[in-house]
C-alpha cells in the first residue's frame, strides 16, 4: 500500500470544467446518435462517467479491457484485449474513451482492431495526453489536457492499483515510484 500524500496537478474543479467544454464540442459534432462511447479498462472508468454526463447526444455505453505484457510504467510494445465489446459497432459512430495517450501503442492496436469491425467513424477522446513520450503517431481529437512527463494518478490513473479514485490528478513524489 503506497503512503505518501501525492501533490495536486489538476484539481477536480479544473478537471469537472474541461470535461464539461469536451462534453459539448463533441455533442456539437455529433448530433445524431446513438453515440458509442468505448472505455478502455480500468483509468477510463471515471472519465467516462463524467463525459457520458456532459455529452447530451444520445449513446451507448461499452467497455473494453487492454493489456499491455511486460509493462511497468511504460508500454512494452505487446497488447492484447482482455475483455472484448459485447455489441456490434458496425455502421456506428465510436468514441474511445481513454484516461491518458503515452507511448500510443495501446490505440494504434485498438485502432485497428475496432477499425476492422466497419464503424461509419472512428475516433479518440483522453483527458490527458503525455505527447512527449509517443512511440506511435496516433491521431486524438479530443483532449483533455496535455501534460508534461510526469507520473500522474487518480481520477481513474493508478500507480500498482492505488489512487484511482482520488478526485484529483496528482504527481506521485520521486520516492514512492519504483523505477
Ligand atoms: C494506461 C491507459 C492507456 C494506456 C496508455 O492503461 O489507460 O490504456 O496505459 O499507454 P500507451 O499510450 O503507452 O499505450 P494501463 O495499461 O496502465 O491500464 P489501466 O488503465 O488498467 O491502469
Amino acid at each position: 500500500m503506497a503512503s505518501s500524500p501525492p501533490r495536486v496537478f489538476l484539481s477536480e474543479q479544473q478537471i469537472q470544467q474541461r470535461i464539461e467544454e469536451m462534453g459539448r464540442q463533441i455533442s456539437q459534432d455529433y448530433p445524431q446518435g446513438p453515440l458509442y462511447l468505448i472505455a478502455i479498462l480500468k483509468g477510463a472508468f471515471m472519465f467516462l462517467a463524467d463525459l457520458a454526463r456532459a455529452i447530451r447526444t444520445p449513446t451507448r455505453i461499452e467497455f473494453m479491457g487492454i493489456s499491455s505484457y511486460g509493462k511497468g510504467k511504460t508500454s512494452s510494445g505487446e497488447v492484447r484485449v482482455t475483455k472484448d465489446l459485447d455489441v456490434s459497432i458496425e455502421g456506428n459512430n465510436v468514441l474511445i474513451v481513454e484516461d491518458i495517450v503515452d507511448s500510443g501503442v495501446t490505440l494504434t492496436y485498438l485502432l485497428n482492431v475496432l477499425g476492422q469491425r466497419k464503424p461509419k467513424s472512428i475516433r479518440i477522446a483522453t483527458l490527458l495526453d503525455k505527447p512527449e513520450r509517443r512511440l506511435r503517431p496516433v491521431e486524438v481529437s479530443y483532449v483533455g489536457f496535455q501534460i508534461p512527463d510526469e507520473f500522474v494518478v487518480g481520477f481513474g490513473l493508478d500507480y500498482a492499483e492505488d489512487y484511482r479514485n482520488l478526485r484529483d490528478i496528482c504527481v506521485l513524489e520521486e520516492s514512492v515510484v519504483q523505477p
